[in-house]
């Protein structure tokens, strides 16, 4: 008998849950997905946490955030009411649509927090300062290139899930408020491509001479040397790149001595403009720097 009424149970489970199923495909069915049919179920970031992967971000006024699966909104609204910044949800669910809209009413926020139903691989994501999500791995992989082609220095904040071998540029560890334990929220500035070799003229020993500056890069990760006519490439040390922002310095000899010639410069395009800076504690002459990308 107990065992009957217990097959019974499981079978009644089993029916709603396949009804359940099927009314998630309908209700989301957008033709072929891009994300293969993989739909990453609702599941709310805590408040504290969602305080947290803002505040990593760095969100301000002048930031227009994108929320990636933005469930009942709360990210997008908290970014809106206690950073004042402006932003947009995008959610497959409807019904999560419609709350995400009543909660920003209720929070007063309404003209700057806006919410749709949409598949997140078809939103624009162009005019984003700031992309907040917590997905899936296998989803933010599939987002990695479409965030890659965002303009250099736009952030990327997620919740949980990180981007496999492109590495954060920061992190940190999380004790949530609520129903689980630590978590881990993540940060990423899209960077600029830089990859290549540059070129640019500059007085070394008394003489005008061509400086080729050739970088590898993975991500933000940059190496590379600098060669000129009269003298070996040398490696490059301590290359970072934050957006656009590419920052390095190599050892040269002044003077009889060795020092730094330090270089700091802003990349747009096939230009890097920023200056550069020779000398040690004596002292220190800082030049305008101007590089031209002259192969890919
Ligand atoms: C884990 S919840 C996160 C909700 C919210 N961002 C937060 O952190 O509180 C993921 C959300 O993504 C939505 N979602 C999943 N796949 C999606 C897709 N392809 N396009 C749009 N939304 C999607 C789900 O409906 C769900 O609300």
């Amino acid at each position: 008998m107990m065992a009957c009424m217990r097959v019974g149970i499981i079978a009644a489970i089993l029916v709603l849950a396949y009804g359940e199923l099927g009314y998630a495909r309908a209700q989301y069915s957008f033709g072929p997905r891009p994300d293969n049919g993989i739909v990453v179920p609702y599941e709310p970031t805590p408040d504290n946490v969602v305080e947290g992967m803002l505040k990593l971000g760095a969100v301000g006024p002048d930031d227009y955030l994108i929320d990636l699966g933005s469930g009942d909104g709360r990210i997008v609204i908290t970014a809106a009411k206690t950073f004042g910044a402006r932003g947009l949800g995008v959610d497959l669910n409807p019904d999560l649509v419609n709350r995400s809209l009543a909660n920003a009413r209720a929070a007063g926020v309404s003209d700057r927090a806006t919410f749709r139903q949409e598949d997140i691989f078809l939103t624009d994501l162009s005019r984003a300062d700031i992309i907040t999500m917590f997905l899936f791995p296998q989803i933010n992989l599939k987002l990695r290139p479409k965030l890659l082609e965002l303009k250099p220095g736009t952030r990327v904040v997620s919740h949980f899930h990180d981007m496999a071998d492109w590495r954060p540029d920061a992190s940190q560890k999380i004790q949530t408020t609520e129903h689980y334990g630590d978590t881990w929220i993540f940060l990423w500035y899209v960077p600029a491509k830089v990859e290549g070799d540059w070129q640019w003229m500059a007085q070394r020993g008394g003489v005008v001479q061509r400086h080729v500056l050739t970088l590898r890069q993975k991500f933000q990760a940059v190496e590379g040397s600098i060669a000129t006519e009269s003298q070996r490439p040398i490696e490059i040390r301590d290359a970072k790149l934050q957006g656009s922002h590419l920052t390095f310095w190599v050892p040269i000899r002044d003077a009889g001595r060795t020092a730094r010639w330090d270089f700091q410069g802003e990349a747009n395009g096939d230009a890097i403009v920023g200056n550069d800076s020779t000398g040690s504690a004596l002292g220190r002459t800082e030049e305008p720097w101007r590089a031209t990308r002259v192969r890919q």
